[in-house]
Formats: C-alpha cells, sequence, structure tokens
C-alpha cells in the first residue's frame, strides 16, 4: 500500500491503495464517485472517462500511480443534480438516454470535446464519441445534446 495525494473535483484526497490500482477503483471504492462506471475494464467502452488534466481519460486503464498531483474531474465535478452543466442539462432536454449506463462516458467525452472546441460539427461530435460505446437507441439524440450545448 502506497499513501497518495489526489485532487479530484477541485479537492485534496488521501488513499492508501495498491500502486497499480485502477484509478477507477478508487474514486469509486474508496472516494464514493459513482459517476464513472465500471463497463469492461480495459480502456474499450468509454464507461469510466474522467477528465485528468481537462482530457478525457479512461481511469479503467489508469494507475493511481500514474495520476499524481494532475487534476481529476468526475461527472460529480461537472455539477450537480440542482445546478447541473450545461452538457449535463442538453443531456436531460434532448432525452438522450435510456439505461443511462453510457451517460457518464458520453457526458464527459462531450464536455473534453466542447472545452476545446464549443462549436463542433455533428461529424466532430460523432468522431469524438466513436470509441463510446452504447447498446440502446440514443445515438441521435446524444449527437443533438452535445450540439444543443453548443448553442449559445
Ligand atoms: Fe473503462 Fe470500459 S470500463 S473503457
Amino acid at each position: 500500500m502506497t499513501r497518495y495525494a489526489l485532487k479530484v473535483n477541485g479537492q485534496s484526497r488521501t488513499v492508501d491503495v495498491d500502486d497499480d490500482t485502477p484509478l477507477l477503483y478508487v474514486l469509486r471504492n474508496d472516494l464514493g464517485l459513482h459517476g464513472p462506471k465500471y463497463g469492461c475494464g480495459l480502456g474499450q467502452c468509454g464507461a469510466c472517462t474522467v477528465h485528468i488534466e481537462g482530457q478525457a481519460a479512461r481511469s479503467c486503464i489508469t494507475p493511481i500511480g500514474t495520476v499524481g498531483w494532475r487534476a481529476v474531474t468526475t461527472l460529480e465535478g461537472l455539477g450537480s443534480s440542482a445546478r447541473p452543466a450545461k452538457i449535463q442539462q442538453a443531456f436531460i432536454d434532448k432525452q438522450a438516454l435510456q439505461c443511462g449506463y453510457c451517460c457518464n462516458g458520453m457526458i464527459m467525452t462531450s464536455a473534453a470535446l466542447l472545452a476545446n472546441k464549443p462549436k463542433p460539427t455533428e461529424e466532430e461530435v460523432k468522431a469524438a464519441l466513436a470509441g463510446n460505446l452504447r447498446r440502446c437507441g440514443t445515438y441521435q439524440r446524444i449527437c443533438d445534446a452535445v450540439l444543443h450545448a453548443a448553442q449559445d
């Protein structure tokens, strides 16, 4: 076990975990942040996506020992039920979810896209989300939600 000091959602947090523990496990099991989901555990589905220094990252394949003091943001760090972020509100407005399991990854990846490219085209949205898997029929509504969030 090693003690790690982390910066998560703007707060300093300390955990005692093995060096190869995935960031996803630390967030969910040690810090109680259940926005990031366990899907494949192999970096292939996107359900576990978080931001590390503003960039979308697959937390299931990110060993805690590689994170350091870089800022980690989870879905909880974007907004809350009472004060959702613009992209979260857009997903609600466009009803862009069915079971909701993929939504963490969709929203976190979309938020990173919009931070880097505030006015993406539909093709750019689809390309950004291509690595996020979903099994329902909300493909177009997800895309519509991202474009909706990009409006002034
Ligand atoms: Fe991390 Fe699938 S759970 S990419």
